[in-house]
Formats: structure tokens, C-alpha cells, sequence
């Protein structure tokens, strides 16, 4: 089970440093992992595209790293989710160092089951989490659901075929009970579409894909 995350396993201090720090984090993940962790902060700019009055939920949202897409008085209602306090701890820190504490809500929340209204989000935001959650496909319907009509998704995971370079990544990612079974590129493109989203994209970097999607 991949829930180690629930007890702050030092792999997520880790992992935080990684992608926050662009001067040794960002090369020490190209030089591990072979991945541009560049395109997550990239990614994370839809969300400044929110206009006012739009709600985004960002899940699972580990210390906060695409709050930095999100701008001060922007008008956007942010809902942070995780399973981890301390992760969600460190969003709340983020935030409020970024001046983005209004419109930000914390929820602890496991993905596998969001407390939240169908088609609640305009967007929803999934960065480097498919791959750390026991059920993928349970996880993509429950962000589904609450996507509404003509919302987006962007998100990026470690995939099963990413290449035999990045699988020692996910032996050892299991063997912490970090990361579950993951799923493939077609897998994630075949339940993106049953789940009702169009204009599937995938862009892989490295060990990490990104993708995007709209639900129809
Ligand atoms: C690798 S971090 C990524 C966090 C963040 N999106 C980022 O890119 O930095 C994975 C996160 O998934 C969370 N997580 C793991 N299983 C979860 C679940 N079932 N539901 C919600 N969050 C979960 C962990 O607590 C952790 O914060």
C-alpha cells in the first residue's frame, strides 16, 4: 500500500527540495530521474489563466509547488488536497509566503474518494501523484467527477513504460510503500477517455509524463 506519505516519510522533504529548488534540485532530477522538473513549474501557469470566480483543485498538492502558477488576488478558490499534514503544512507555509492565503483551502483528503460535488472544479491540477496512489484508476474517475464540463486537467506521473532506466526508481518506490502500481502511457490515455475527457496529451521528460486533458 502506498501510504506512507500519510506519516511525513523523509523521502517528502526529499522530494520538496527537488522540485522547489531549481539551482540543485532541478539538475540533481535530470541527473536521477533524467527529467525536467522545469515543465511542472511550466505546467503549473494554467492555473494564473483561472479567471476570478474559478474554483482549482490541486491533488495531491505535497508542499504546495504549483501554487506558484496561482496569483495573488487572482480571485480563484484553491483547494489544496493530500493525505499528508505535514504536506499540507507546507502548502499552508507556501501560501502564505506567496501572499496566496485568502484563496487558498486545505483538505485532507484521500483522492481515492474527494469530498466534493460532481463537477465542482474548472480545473484540476494532479502533478507527479497517479503514480503514488494504490488506485490509479479509482483516482482518475474521482478527478473526473468532480471536473466540470469543459474543465481541464493537467497533471504528471511516473508511468509503467517510462523505460527500464526509471525502474529501479519505482522498485524502490514501492518497496517504501511510496509509490503503487502506476499505470502505463495507453492505460492513462484509455481511462482518461472512458472518464469523459477529450484532447488527451502526453509529453513525457525522463522518468515523469505530463499530460493534459479536457472534460467534454
Ligand atoms: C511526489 S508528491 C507530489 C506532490 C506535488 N503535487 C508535487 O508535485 O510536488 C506525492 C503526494 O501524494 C500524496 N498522496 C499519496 N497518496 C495519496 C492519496 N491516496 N490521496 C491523496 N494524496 C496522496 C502524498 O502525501 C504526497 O504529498
Amino acid at each position: 500500500m502506498a501510504n506512507a506519505w500519510r506519516t511525513n516519510h523523509p523521502w517528502a522533504t526529499v522530494y520538496d527540495f527537488l522540485v522547489e529548488s531549481e539551482r540543485v534540485g532541478h539538475p540533481l532530477a535530470r541527473l536521477g530521474a533524467g527529467t525536467d522538473f522545469g515543465l511542472l513549474w511550466k505546467a503549473a501557469e494554467v492555473i494564473g489563466e483561472l479567471p476570478a470566480g474559478s474554483a482549482v483543485l490541486d491533488v495531491p498538492c505535497g508542499g504546495g509547488v504549483a501554487l506558484r502558477g496561482l496569483r495573488p488576488g487572482q480571485g480563484v478558490r484553491y483547494v489544496a488536497a493530500d493525505i499528508s499534514d505535514a504536506m499540507l503544512e507546507r502548502t499552508r507555509v507556501a501560501a502564505r509566503e506567496r501572499g496566496l492565503l485568502d484563496q487558498l483551502e486545505l483538505v485532507n483528503a484521500d483522492v481515492a474518494s474527494l469530498p466534493f460535488d460532481d463537477a465542482t472544479f474548472d480545473l484540476v491540477v494532479s502533478f507527479t501523484g497517479l503514480h503514488c496512489f494504490p488506485d490509479v484508476r479509482g483516482a482518475l474517475a474521482e478527478i473526473a467527477r468532480v471536473t466540470r464540463p469543459g474543465g481541464r486537467l493537467s497533471g504528471s506521473a511516473v508511468l509503467t513504460d517510462a523505460g527500464l532506466r526509471h525502474e529501479p526508481m519505482r522498485f524502490a518506490g514501492r518497496l517504501m510503500g511510496l509509490m503503487g502500481p502506476g499505470c502505463s502511457s495507453t492505460e492513462l490515455q484509455t481511462w482518461l477517455v472512458q472518464d469523459g475527457f477529450e484532447a488527451v496529451a502526453l509529453r513525457r521528460s525522463g522518468g515523469i509524463t505530463y499530460f493534459t486533458a479536457r472534460k467534454t
